[in-house]
Formats: structure tokens, sequence, C-alpha cells
């Protein structure tokens, strides 16, 4: 390893990629600090530019490749390295599975010093390509340009169309007003990439304008496709409006459910159309006013005798498949029996709890998002299930001593928080419920572990199971079993 002074950033030689850190990064070590470098695996010999330098680590980013790692393989995605998606393309499956597994060791034991179980080897992911049932395209008017396209052969810059500039795909990465035109995604099964294909051409076609990323308006906004197992697509059209707060018109309108329309007659696996009005700065959907175009007025998942209704807006987890293993492992590790009561906390659309409502005397979920709740409120009722009740809010508010005197003092309780894990003060009242078992499910072992350091207080940590959701990136799911001491 050498180091070379460069004017703006300094450039480090052939540093030695020795593991993948926790965000999935390459990790190395250079003069006693950790240096984090992107889209680099184990074993790769690489020149690194520095862009940020701290106290206790660096990052940078590889300007040249000295040697490839022996365990390094051929990404399959023509995006890999420019689209922020399925960064782990360049190691193998089982490689990404063994560093998954390992830093859920190192997360439980650093983080939650923790004394752990043997750890059931990670439940891979039986499909590793086309298992997304929902993806999210966004139009944009100015669209990433390679340098290549940037400039004529003589080296003039070179003049574009405004359809030439118009692109149709994933912003890349740390940039929201940059997005990359998608053409060939091995995330969801066709036809998929034949719809967002398609939806891309008639636009142009018909002159529609693709949305301006930097002022937050224009005509096309967002296409979300929503698949089934079974072989039934959702397509939703988000459009924007002319003015932030604006309206629509007629026109526009017609001209959106055209599109639809176009593309029902084109592929007739699309079930159920939508056009979604966000007139807002941000993208996301809450308040947004929804129009069913054409067909169902939603999709439908299947996991065992339960059937989930799936709309524009709802939450279903992603990979389907693997979402039944989770769902198995959990009720596995729960042991639950028809004497009991069983809460599920962060519920989502009560899919946890469904899945074990048969299994059970009651259960209680509770959740943030008032449309999820609703949705798990209709799913309950559609499949006859009638020992389920739902209560939407925060957890903090919601689950109190009051709330379990008056409901009931569960014998189980199952906990799948988002990313952030959960607040000290509903950990105090789980503590203080004191069910006999916990099953806590976590997409992101680090605050899992800060969380069951606390909990750990009065449980014992039986069993410990991470199952793969996300080939190619690097996130892990884990699911935890607690016994009372
Ligand atoms: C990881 S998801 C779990 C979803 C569900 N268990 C499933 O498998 O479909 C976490 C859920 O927690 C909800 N949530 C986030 N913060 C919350 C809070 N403070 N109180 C209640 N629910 C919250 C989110 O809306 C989301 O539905």
């Amino acid at each position: 390893m050498s180091r070379k002074r460069n004017k703006e950033r300094q450039i480090i030689q052939n540093v030695s990629i020795e593991a993948v850190a926790a965000e999935g990064n390459g990790l190395a070590h250079i003069d006693g600090k950790v240096l984090f470098v992107p889209k680099c695996v184990p074993g790769d010999v690489v020149d690194v530019q520095l862009t940020r330098s701290r106290k206790g680590f660096m990052q940078g980013d590889m300007i040249r490749m000295v040697k490839e790692s022996p365990i390094r393989q051929k990404p399959f995605c023509p995006h890999y390295g420019i689209c922020g998606g399925c960064t782990w393309q360049a190691l193998p499956y089982d490689k990404q599975l063994e560093f998954k597994q390992q830093q859920v060791i190192d997360q439980l034991t650093r983080i939650g010093h923790l004394t752990l179980p043997p750890i059931s080897p990670i439940l891979g992911s039986e499909r590793i390509t086309d298992y997304r049932n929902k993806l999210e395209f966004t139009f944009s008017d100015r669209r990433w340009l390679f340098n290549s396209e940037r400039f004529n052969p003589d080296g003039t810059p070179r003049e574009f169309t405004p359809e030439e500039l118009c692109g149709l795909g994933f912003h890349i990465p740390m940039s929201f007003s940059k997005v990359l035109d998608i053409k060939e995604c091995r995330l969801q099964k066709e036809p998929s990439n034949a719809i967002r294909m398609f939806a891309r051409e008639y636009a142009l076609e018909h002159g529609f304008r693709f949305f301006d990323l930097y002022n937050h308006v224009g005509f096309l906004r967002n296409l979300m496709i929503r698949s089934t197992e079974d072989g039934q697509f959702m397509v939703n059209l988000v459009i924007g409006t002319q003015q932030i707060g604006g309206s629509p018109t007629k026109h526009e309108l017609d001209d959106a459910k055209g599109l639809l329309n176009a593309l029902c007659q084109k592929f007739p696996e699309i079930s159920s159309t939508y056009l979604i009005i966000n007139n807002k700065a941000n993208d996301s959907y809450d308040g947004c006013r929804m129009i069913h175009v054409s067909g169902k007025e939603f999709i439908t998942e299947k996991m065992e005798d339960i059937t989930f209704r799936i709309g524009p807006k709802s939450f279903y987890q992603t990979n389907s498949l693997q979402a039944y293993r989770l769902y198995s492992a959990v009720r596995d590790f729960a042991q639950p029996k028809e004497s009991e009561i069983l809460y599920d906390l962060y519920t989502g659309t009560g899919t946890i709890a469904l899945f074990m409502a048969r299994r059970v005397k009651k259960v209680i979920g509770i959740e943030y998002v008032e449309e999820a709740v609703a949705d798990a409120r209709i799913n309950s009722r559609d499949n006859g299930i009638d020992n389920a009740e739902f209560f939407a809010g925060d957890m903090k508010d919601v689950l109190d001593d009051e709330f379990i005197r008056k409901h009931g003092k569960p014998d189980i309780i199952v906990l799948d928080p988002p990313r952030a894990g959960i607040h000290p003060s509903v950990a105090q009242v789980i503590l203080n419920a004191a069910p006999d078992r916990m099953v806590y499910v976590s997409c992101n072992p680090a605050s899992q572990a800060r969380d069951l350091e606390i909990l750990c207080s009065r449980y014992n940590i039986l069993k410990v199971q991470p199952v793969d959701m996300f080939p190619h990136t690097q996130h892990v799911e884990n699911v935890v079993l607690l016994k009372k001491k």
C-alpha cells in the first residue's frame, strides 16, 4: 500500500480489501483507521481516492482495480455500479449469505454484548433474481447522462432533444434529481420490464411531459408495478401537477388513463390499474388522491390458507416467497397454543397476526399507519378470522400497562419494528407485561442488538435465525426467540 498526494483528494494505492462492512462496503485498515470502499469485495486490491476522512474512519471510491479477488463474479445486470440497487452482485450468493450471517453475529455480540446460542444457518432466498413483487420507477425530464454520451467524437458537447433527455428508472444513489434510464431490471419477473418500456415509449410517442425533479412539477411522475406469485399484475401511474398543490387538468387525466388502458390492452397479465395524483414536493403517497381506472380494486397474495389483498398503497413484504419462510420461522419459534394471547407489535397490514391467528385464542395487532390497520381488518374479515383485533397509533402511545390490562396479558409477543428498533418506553411496557415468549423480527440487527440487551435483563435468547429477504443487497433480516428467565 502506498499513498500519493492528490491536489484535491488523497489517493491510496494498493489497498487490500479485507472484509464486508455492515453497510455493505468493502473494508480495509490503513494506519489503524478503518477505510470503507463501495463496490469492492474481500480479496480485491484497489487504488482508492478518499472522499471523507474523519478521526476514526475514512471513506473512498475505487478508482482502479489492481487485482481482482478470486471470489469476485461478473455482475448480471447491465446497470451494475451506477444504479443503487443490487450492489452485492460481484459476490457469489453463497458468499453473500456467509457475510450476512457474520454480520448478525457481529452486531449481536459487539453492540448487544449478548451471549448467543448456536445461530441457525441463514435461510437463503430460493430465487435470487425476479424476487421482488413491487418496483417503483421515476420519470425524469433530465435523466442521468454518461460521460460517453455527453460529447461528440470531435470532443464538442453533444446537443440533446428533450425526448433524448427523458428517462424512466431508478434514482442514482444519494441523488434526488438524477434518474438512471433503466433498460433491464432483474428484480421483478416479466412482463415488468416490458410494461415499463412500453409505458416509456407510449409517453414519448404521445409527447407526454416527464417529471421535473428539480422543481417538483410535471405530468408523469412514477410508475409502480406490483405483482403476485400467481402472476397478477397491478400498475399504478403517479402523476404530478404543473404547480405544487395544483390539480391535473381533465386533458391530463384522460391522457394518463389512456396510457393505463393501452398497457392493459397490451398486457393481459395486468388485472388492476390506478392513477395516483401527487401534487406535493415529496414522493410519499400520504394523502394522495387515487383513481381506480380499470380491472379489480386489488390483487391478492396467498399464504397457506390466508389470502391477503394488496391495494396500490398497501404494505406487503416485497419478497413474497421469503416472507412465507420468515413468518414460518416466527411461528416455529413462537410455538403458539390455542389457549394463548398473542400480540403482534408493528403489525403492518396484520400479516404475521393473521398467519398466527388460527393457532391462538386471541391476536392483538398494533400499527402506526391507519390505512394498514384498515387493510388488516379487511384481511381478517375476508379470511373469516374473528379473534384478531387491530389498533392504530404510535406504539409508545397505544401500548401501555392500561392497554394490557384492558386487552389481556400476552403469552407471546411478536415484534417487527422499523429499522430504528423500539422506543425505550415500549421496551419497559413489554418487560412489565412479562410474556412467556417473545419473537423479535428485525431488518436491522444493530438496533435489534441494542433492544435485546435491554430485554435480556429478564429474558434468555434461545434461538436466532437470520433470513435473507433481499439477495444482492447488504440487508439481512433476523429472528430471535426470547424466553422469560
Ligand atoms: C418492518 S414493518 C413490519 C410489518 C409487518 N410485520 C409485516 O411483516 O408485514 C414495521 C411496521 O412498523 C410500523 N411502525 C413504524 N413506527 C411505528 C410506531 N412508532 N408505532 C407503531 N407502528 C410503527 C410501520 O408502519 C411498519 O408497518
